[in-house]
C-alpha cells in the first residue's frame, strides 16, 4: 500500500506541491486550468478582447458587495429605507460599499455596451456563433432587469416614484396590462409586497439566471473559440495563435484593475446619496430613472393615446427581436464592418437615437418649473444624506394617516378603492382621499353632497374642478356605486377619524405601539 502511494507522490517535493498533487489526483484540476489557460487566440492577445471578462469581473464584484449589503438590508416598506440609511450612516465602510454597488451597476451597463460594440464591429458573432450571441443578448436584458429591480430597494422618494412609472408602463400593454402591473407590484399599490417581489428578483431569481447564462455563454464561447481579428475566417481560423495565458490574462487583469480603481475612486470621492423615505402622497415629486433608462423614459413621452402600443411594445419589440436575431440577419461570413453597410447603419441609428434621447431628456430638465422641482429634490436628497441617523420606530397610532382598512374588507369598497387609484384620483386627492396641495380632501364628501348631486358632479365636474385638471368620471353605474361606497368610507371628519384610530376596532393592524415595548 505505502509503495503505491510513494510511486504516485513526488517524494522530494515540497509540502505545497504534494498537497496540489493530492488534490489534482482527485479533481483533475491541473488539466482543467491548463485547458482554460491554453485557449488559442487566433492572431494573438489584444486589449480589444477584455470586455467580456471585464463584465464577469464586475458581476462578481456586484455579487460580493450585494451579499454584504444584504447582511443589513430588510425588504419591507416600513424598514427598508431605515436599513439603507443605517448602512450608509452607521456601518463602517457602508457608504463606500453601497456606492461601489451602485456605481458597479452603471459600470456594468457601460462595459456591456462596449462588449456589444466590439463583438458587433468585429463581426465576432459570425460563423456558428448564433447561440453564443443570443445568450449574450439575453444576459443584457437580465442586467437591465437587475437595474430596474435594484432601483426600488432603497425605498426613498426617487426609488418609489421611478418604480411607479416603470410599473405603470407595463399597464399600457393591451388586454393584460393591468394584470402585468398588478403582478409586478404584487397588488394594486406599491408596498411591502412590491419590495419583496423586487428583492427576490434582484437577489435570487435574476442572479440565478445570470449565473446560468454566463455559464452557457462561456461554454459556447469555448466551443466556438475566439473569432480573432476582423480579417480572420470565423469558422476555420488561419492566423497563428497565441494561448490565452499569459498575455491575454494580463490584459484582462489590467482592465479589471482599471475598473476597480475607477469604481473605488468614485465611491470614495462621490458616495451615492439616499433621499428621504418614500411618500406616496407627495404629488409633486418628479420621477427620474437611472441614467441608462433615460432614453426609454424620454421615448415614452412621445407616445400617447391609441398609438401608445406602437411606442411601448411594437418598436421596442422589433428592436429586441433584431438584437436577438442579429446573427441570422447579418448572415454572410464577411466580418469587415465597412462591407456590412446595412447592419452598420442600423446600429449607428439606434445608438445615436439613444444618445439623443438621453441628452434630450437631460436638456428638457434644465428649464422651467421641472428644473426647479428637480433642484429641490436634489437638495432634499443631499440634506437627508447628511442628516444624522434616526433608528426606526413603529409609528404611533394617533399620528398615522387614517386608513379605512377595516372597512376595505367589503368587496364593493375594495373595488371602489381600485377605481379610485386606477383612475388616478389619488394622484390629486391623495391616497385615501386625504387631500394634497393639488386637490382638496374628500373626507366626509358623501355627507357634503346628496348622492345624486355627487354623481352628477363626478360625471360633469364644475368649473373649478375642471380648472384644477380634474377629468370627468366616465364610469358604469356599477363602477360608480363602488366608487361611492369607497368614498363613503372616507366619511369621518378628519378630527373624528384621528380619534377613532384609538378604538381597537378601527386601528389598522401593526401600527399600534407596544406598551413601553420599544
Ligand atoms: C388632476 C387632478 C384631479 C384628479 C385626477 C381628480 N380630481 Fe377631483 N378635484 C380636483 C380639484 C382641483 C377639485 C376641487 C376644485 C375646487 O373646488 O376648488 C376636485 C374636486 C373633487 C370633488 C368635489 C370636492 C368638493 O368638496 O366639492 C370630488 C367629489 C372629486 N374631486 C372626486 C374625484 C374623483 C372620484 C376622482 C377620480 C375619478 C378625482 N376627483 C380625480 C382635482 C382632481
Amino acid at each position: 500500500m505505502s509503495n503505491i502511494i510513494s510511486k504516485e507522490t513526488p517524494s522530494d517535493g515540497r509540502l505545497a506541491s504534494r498537497v496540489l498533487h493530492w488534490f489534482d489526483q482527485r479533481t483533475g484540476i491541473k488539466k482543467l486550468t491548463a485547458t482554460a489557460l491554453d485557449e488559442p487566440i487566433p492572431g494573438g492577445a489584444r486589449w480589444a478582447y477584455v470586455f467580456g471578462s471585464g463584465l464577469l469581473f464586475i458581476f462578481l464584484l456586484q455579487v460580493i458587495t450585494g451579499v454584504c449589503l444584504a447582511l443589513y438590508y430588510t425588504p419591507t416598506a416600513e424598514t427598508a429605507h431605515t436599513s439603507v440609511a443605517y448602512i450608509t450612516k452607521q456601518v463602517a465602510g457602508g457608504a463606500f460599499l453601497r456606492s461601489l454597488h451602485s456605481y458597479g451597476s452603471s459600470a456594468m451597463i457601460i462595459v456591456l455596451a462596449l462588449h456589444f460594440l466590439q463583438t458587433f464591429l468585429y463581426g465576432a458573432f459570425k460563423g456558428r456563433r448564433e447561440l453564443l450571441w443570443m445568450s449574450g443578448a439575453l444576459l443584457s436584458f437580465l442586467v437591465l432587469g437587475m437595474g430596474f429591480t435594484g432601483y426600488l430597494l432603497p425605498w426613498d422618494q426617487k426609488a418609489y416614484f421611478a418604480t411607479a412609472v416603470g410599473t405603470n408602463v407595463a399597464g399600457q400593454v393591451p388586454f393584460i396590462g393591468s394584470f402585468l402591473t398588478r403582478m409586478l407590484r404584487g397588488g394594486d399599490t406599491i408596498g411591502t409586497l412590491t419590495l419583496s417581489r423586487f428583492y427576490v428578483g434582484h437577489v435570487f431569481l435574476i442572479p440565478g439566471f445570470i449565473f446560468l447564462f454566463v455559464g452557457a455563454h462561456i461554454l459556447l464561447f469555448r466551443k466556438a473559440g475566439p473569432a480573432g481579428p476582423i480579417h480572420e475566417d470565423p469558422v476555420a481560423p488561419k492566423l497563428p495563435t497565441e494561448p490565452f495565458y499569459p498575455r491575454q490574462v494580463f490584459f484582462d487583469m489590467g482592465f479589471a484593475l482599471l475598473i476597480i480603481a475607477a469604481l473605488a475612486g468614485l465611491a470614495y470621492l462621490r458616495p451615492v446619496t439616499l433621499g428621504p423615505i418614500a411618500n406616496p402622497a407627495d404629488s409633486h415629486f418628479l420621477p427620474r430613472p437611472e441614467w441608462y433608462y433615460l432614453p426609454m423614459f424620454q421615448w415614452l413621452k412621445y407616445w400617447e393615446g391609441p398609438g401608445v402600443i406602437i411606442g411601448i411594445l411594437v418598436i421596442p419589440g422589433l428592436l429586441a427581436a433584431c438584437l436577438f436575431l442579429m446573427p441570422f440577419l447579418d448572415r454572410r461570413l464577411e466580418r469587415r464592418i465597412w462591407r456590412r453597410p446595412i447592419p452598420a447603419l442600423a446600429v449607428t441609428i439606434v445608438v445615436f437615437g439613444m444618445v439623443y434621447l438621453g441628452v434630450k431628456s437631460q436638456l428638457d430638465d434644465t428649464e422651467g418649473s421641472a428644473a426647479q422641482q428637480l433642484a429641490q429634490q436634489r437638495e432634499d436628497e443631499k440634506a437627508f444624506s447628511v442628516a444624522p441617523f434616526e433608528p426606526y420606530t413603529k409609528p404611533v397610532a394617533a399620528t398615522s394617516v387614517p386608513t379605512p382598512s377595516a372597512k376595505a374588507a367589503d368587496p364593493l369598497v375594495a373595488k371602489g378603492k381600485d377605481i379610485f387609484s386606477d383612475r388616478g384620483c389619488n394622484a390629486c386627492h391623495g391616497d385615501n382621499g386625504v387631500g394634497t396641495p393639488l386637490a382638496p380632501s374628500l373626507t366626509g364628501i358623501t355627507r357634503k353632497y346628496p348622492q345624486d348631486r355627487l354623481v352628477a358632479l363626478l360625471h360633469s365636474p364644475n368649473a373649478r374642478m375642471k380648472a384644477g385638471g380634474m377629468p370627468a368620471v366616465d364610469a358604469t353605474p356599477d363602477e360608480m356605486n363602488a366608487l361611492l361606497a369607497y368614498l363613503k368610507t372616507l366619511g369621518a371628519a378628519p378630527a373624528n377619524s384621528a380619534a377613532s384610530l384609538h378604538s381597537p376596532a378601527d386601528a389598522p393592524k401593526g401600527t399600534t405601539t407596544l406598551p413601553n415595548g420599544d
